[in-house]
């Protein structure tokens, strides 16, 4: 069946090459067509094209874009939307002046959700998790990665990644799961950490192999939390199983992580708060994705990661939301492309590319997903007419979207 959205003010995210990742200067020069229509065959796109030129006919169906935008849909590379109860208390306990290692220490944080999640069922964790998955879908996100690592028990790692499973079996979303074994010492094991990687190397992540229940591999490469030596050791392991790397590093330190993951060939080293020209100079060159997360910056009022200079040096960017209850409990992307702007001072332009095609590509998706390419799946969003691409993310809080797209299908 042949779709046509005709009377698009504008096209966005227009990659005719097919790059799977667009580095340095290219990020700020997606290119844009306006006044333009799109044509849709089998869920993907497969010809766009300005009116003033001819729109195509024949088409089954036609959808009016009433001189909107027109976006490729976000693709959020980087999210922990798994997750049982809440943790407003440790938003007041930040507040009054702790930090976030020191709840972590009081045995608060991540450990406090593993217990929550060790007491929910399959089932609503599968429901509690799937109104997040609709949240963000219906705010333009149509790719996500989605993490492990509220269990930290093999049962519970194990009951995660099932959820996460399902999800993916029953939403037209794109999803991705990582295994995150390693992403804080179980209670039980307290004192005991070499005891707990032991656990994820030796026993958990066979059983995550043997279901075939992960794409990735992450650690939480960081002071307070697993050493370099650690996460090479965990990363090894899971690449005999075939899990490629994307690892939580420099959040809280500089920690060697980035360096650890450009070594190892992770897909993506995420965070990177911590991180100035030593990290920049690591990941040149490398395949590697910088990944950053200014919603969780922002949440946790820390420091920004060197987003300039590494633009400035060549490297691709990404951004993702890292929607999880400690650190960012929200999964707009948008509003992550606004902060990406306020305080990382990267342009409306880069930041969406940073949200799509090289989100797409921290996923091993960019083939498939990510930019407005002919072939690629029909993923995208409709806004009301807009003055500029730079509105969308300027005016961050006005409700743009009118209609949202995955695979060819509207999605409500
Ligand atoms: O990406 N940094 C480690 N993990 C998460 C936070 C997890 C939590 O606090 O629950 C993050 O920020
Ligand atoms: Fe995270």
């Amino acid at each position: 069946m042949r779709t046509l959205v005709d009377n698009i003010g504008c096209i966005f995210g227009i990659e005719r090459q097919g790059r799977l990742r667009l580095c340095g200067e290219d990020m700020g020069r997606m290119e844009t067509l306006k006044d333009a229509w799109l044509l849709i065959e089998d869920g993907r796109i497969s010809a766009f094209g300005r009116r003033a030129e001819g729109v195509p006919e024949n088409a089954g169906r036609i959808i009016d874009a009433a001189g909107g935008t027109l976006f490729p849909s976000f693709c959020d590379s980087h999210t922990h939307l798994v997750y049982a109860g809440s943790r407003e208390q440790e938003f007041l306990d930040k507040i009054n002046g702790l930090s976030y290692e020191e709840i972590a220490r009081r045995g608060g944080g991540i450990l406090n959700s593993a217990d929550r999640l060790h007491a929910a069922s399959e089932d609503e964790l599968y429901a509690t998790a799937m109104e997040r998955v609709r949240e963000i879908a219906r705010m333009g996100t149509g790719c996500v990665e989605i993490k492990s690592g509220y269990g930290l028990s093999t049962e519970d790692e194990l009951k995660m990644l099932r959820v996460i499973r399902r999800i993916r079996e029953s939403v037209p979303l794109e999803v991705r799961a990582t295994f995150l074994g390693a992403h804080a010492v179980a209670r039980a094991y307290r004192g005991r950490q070499d005891a707990y990687v032991d656990l994820v190397c030796d026993e958990m992540l066979p059983a995550v192999a043997r279901e075939g229940l992960a794409d990735f591999i992450d650690v939480f490469c960081d002071e307070g939390f697993f050493t370099v030596a650690e996460t090479e050791r965990i990363i090894g392991e899971g690449r005999k199983y075939g899990l490629r790397a994307k690892i939580h590093a420099n959040e809280l330190a500089v920690s060697g992580g980035v360096q650890a993951g450009v070594r190892c060939g992770a897909l993506s080293v995420d965070h990177l708060e911590s991180s100035g020209p030593e990290e920049i100079e690591a990941l040149r060159g490398s395949e590697t994705m910088p990944t950053l997360l200014p919603g969780a910056a922002f949440f946790l009022g820390m420091s920004n990661p060197p987003a300039r200079g590494m633009i400035r040096a060549g490297l691709g960017v990404a951004l993702a939301s890292d929607y999880n209850p400690g650190s960012s409990p929200s999964g707009n992307m948008r509003m992550v492309c606004s902060l990406a702007s306020i305080r990382l001072r990267m342009t409306p332009r880069e930041a969406l590319c940073a949200a799509t095609l090289n989100g797409a590509y921290a996923m091993g998706l960019s083939r498939d997903f990510g930019s407005i390419t002919p072939g690629k799946a029909a993923n995208f969003f409709l806004t009301r007419p807009l003055p500029s691409v730079e509105f969308f993310t300027y005016a961050y809080q006005t409700p743009l979207i009118e209609k949202v797209f995955l695979r060819g299908e509207e999605y409500r």
